[in-house]
């Protein structure tokens, strides 16, 4: 526990950005869920059984094994986490010119995207943008503005099209089955590759299982199964659904595209049977697959998020709509309405949650949207979020109470809370490190 005052300082030390702060400052760290969870009793016995040999560690195939079996791809390159997955994928399919659709954008996917050469669109649903509509798969992708992308630069200058599920930009939204099959169907007949971002494939299962009626009585590792496809190749981030503290990798079903894949990896992750990771780290991942469908603890994860979400709810706090799977998103632009989004609402909404509480939490909205890259504008995105996220088996229902009543007394001061300046701006993913101040 530290004081207000001492918190005060800290922020204002960090420059008002939550990434700037040392960890031993926080009490409740809510940042993310990537690489935050706690493993298991039986990942942390699978680590003793780590095969550090430079190649072909027994550890590789066992996650290859389990790979090909809950996610269905033939291939499996192992990478040190998701973004390292995401610049194989893009350097492989992208050529400079290219346009890459995708349901929202996520920071590190589209920056990869756009260094390959690629502009990314985004062809999500209108629904997606409105944080109060209570559309149930908000993350579906709008075939209409996918059509109407291809009509008008052609299929060859389209080099895939990036499925999220769930989407995080919007919330943790979940894509139905329906969509990935109508998206399935529309990109087969002009030729265009699939590429899931399948870093909270399960979270979205299991939405699927909830919403979709089909899908009642399937378990999460079917729906999973038959999600995936839909795809031709997935990027993955393990640090989220599979339960690790670090890992990834992309899984594909092509062998010539697998053939570059895994040469490449070899220039900047490290051998196609590591990807960076050590031996034990792919055993963590490989047990963390199959922890990680067991409908129980998928239920029980979204639910802690639900329960925190209900309680935010009941007191009159805008969040956004329906509850997702992995974060609570604070409406940044409804619960401080006298701030100008050039005045970083949802970044001094982070700040003050900290001041207030010691929670650390997380901007996305403006800063995280980052600027255009022909105009140099800032991007203006229409939701404006702080996003309270919740690590896998981590936190109790005790921590989850003082977080709802940290931001109530936040909501109750709300009138008073001024924004804030950016002062330093990196080139690349600005929102890990821009510093402000106080206007
Ligand atoms: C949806 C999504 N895709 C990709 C990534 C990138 O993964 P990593 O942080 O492991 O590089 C993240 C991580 O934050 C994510 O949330």
């Amino acid at each position: 526990m530290t004081t207000r005052e001492y918190r005060e300082r800290a922020i204002a030390e960090a420059g008002y950005n939550t990434f700037l702060l040392r960890s031993r400052d926080v009490y409740i760290d809510l940042l993310t869920d990537s690489g935050t969870n706690a493993m298991s009793d039986n990942q942390w016995a699978g680590m003793m059984l780590g095969d550090e040999a430079y190649a072909g560690s027994e550890n590789f195939y066992h996650l290859e094994a389990q790979v090909q079996k809950y996610y269905g791809y033939k291939h499996l390159v192992p990478t040190h986490q998701g973004r390292g997955a995401e610049h194989l994928i893009s350097q492989i399919l992208i050529k400079p010119g290219d346009f890459v659709p995708g349901n929202m954008y996520f920071t590190t996917t589209r920056l990869h995207q756009e260094l390959a050469g690629g502009t990314f669109v985004d062809v999500i649903i209108d629904e997606a943008h409105d944080p109060e509509s209570l559309f149930p798969f908000k993350g579906n992708l709008d075939l209409n503005k996918l059509s109407h992308l291809i009509d008008r630069v052609g299929a060859q200058r389209v080099s895939y099209v990036t499925v999220a599920a769930t989407v995080n930009m919007a919330g943790g939204q979940p894509i139905s089955m329906q969509n990935l099959r109508d998206v399935r169907e529309l990109t087969a007949r002009h030729g265009i590759r699939v590429v899931l971002d399948a870093t909270r494939a399960i979270e979205n299962a299991w939405f699927i299982k909830q919403r979709e009626p089909e899908f009642a009585t399937s378990s999460v590792a079917e729906i999973l199964r038959e999600m995936c496809s839909y795809s031709d190749a997935c990027t993955m981030s393990g640090k989220k659904d599979l339960l690790v503290n670090i890992g990834g990798f992309l899984a594909l079903n092509d062998q010539e595209i697998f053939e570059e894949a895994r040469n490449l990896v070899v220039v900047y992750e490290g051998l196609h049977t590591y990807g960076g990771l050590a031996g034990r780290d792919l055993e963590a991942m490989a047990r963390g697959i199959e922890e990680a469908v067991q409908d129980d603890h998928i239920e029980a994860r979204i639910g802690q998020v639900e329960y925190v979400g209900e309680r935010l709810l009941s007191i009159g706090i805008p969040i956004v709509l329906p509850i997702g799977g992995h974060a609570i998103f604070l409406d940044a632009k409804r619960f401080l309405p006298q701030l100008k989004q050039l005045e970083f609402p949802a970044q001094t909404l982070a700040a003050e949650l900290y001041v207030e509480s010691g929670i650390r939490t997380m901007e996305r909205g403006i800063v995280s949207a980052g600027r255009n890259t022909e105009t140099g504008e800032h991007n203006f995105p229409k939701l404006e979020l702080v996003r309270l996220t919740f690590p896998r088996r981590v936190y109790t229902q005790a921590h989850c109470d003082v977080v709802t009543e940290a931001v109530e007394a936040v909501y109750d001061r709300r009138q008073e809370v001024r924004g804030l300046e950016m002062v330093y701006e990196p080139k690349y993913l600005r929102f890990f490190q821009t510093r402000f101040e106080r206007l």
